[in-house]
């Protein structure tokens, strides 16, 4: 039995993105105790803007089958809005590169050009890496910037609020590219716009991509003091 952290400083410092899971369930009321904790997340005048959809069992699995089918038809639409450039700039595409580097060529053993590769790793995304539970997070697009930053902070406090359970998590963006299917199995209203997937469950720590671990930069490069 794992125990979970004890104080947010472990929770903060153990919270990795986990990509390969047992299927041990978690509890529902575990996920109705994490969710229910997590909306006390600040938000701007206290809009709430969020929404969450809990995916198990048939749903989760019919959601996956139907992202699967577009993405082999290769007819994935964009993002409903735009999360990311297509190109990038430095110091950010240079942290990009290291991460992909170490995801894909160290640690799954795929070559840069290895197309087929990387679009194995990339279609796990859509079953949550085998989580027994993934969340699909929205937030209403008429709070503008302010929603997605509010959706933000909640998604850290569930990715937290896991870790002291014992559990842990991935945020998935890739989701974005298949809203439209999100949209139609979970009846998203028009007003709600996705912002991530996020599996949740117990890792397979035997797993190779369980080694899988990342670099921060020193604090001076992200922290002005003025006095
Ligand atoms: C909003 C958001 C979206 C992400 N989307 C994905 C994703 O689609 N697939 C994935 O494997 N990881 C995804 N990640 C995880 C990042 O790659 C990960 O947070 C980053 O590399 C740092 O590693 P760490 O979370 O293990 O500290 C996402 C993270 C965030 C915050």
């Amino acid at each position: 039995m794992r125990t979970g952290a004890t104080s947010v400083t472990e929770a903060i410092a153990t919270r990795r993105s986990v990509r390969a899971y047992l299927s041990r369930p978690v509890p529902r009321r575990e996920v109705e105790e994490i969710l229910a904790l997590a909306s006390r997340t600040a938000s701007n005048s206290n809009t709430q803007p969020w929404h969450v959809h809990v995916l198990t069992g048939r749903t989760k699995r019919r959601v996956a089958e139907a992202i699967w089918q577009d993405l082999d038809a290769g007819s994935g639409v964009a993002p409903e809005y735009p999360y990311q450039p297509d190109e990038w700039c430095e110091p950010l595409r240079g942290r990009r590169r290291r991460f992909g580097d170490r995801l894909y060529r160290t640690i799954l053993g795929v070559a840069p050009g290895d197309h087929g590769g990387r679009r194995a790793h990339h279609r796990r995304n859509y079953d949550f890496f085998g989580a027994p539970v993934g969340l699909i997070l929205t937030t209403d697009r008429r709070a503008l910037a302010g929603g997605l930053v509010d959706a933000g902070a909640f998604l850290q406090a569930i990715m937290l609020l896991a870790r002291e359970r014992g559990l842990d998590s991935c945020p998935q963006a890739s989701f974005l590219d298949f809203h439209p299917i999100l949209r139609r199995h979970l009846r998203i209203p028009d007003h709600q716009m996705v912002v991530c997937g996020l599996a949740v469950g117990h890792a397979d720590r035997d797993h190779r991509l369980d080694r899988l671990r990342t670099e921060r930069e020193p604090l001076d490069s992200f922290t002005t003091f003025h006095d």
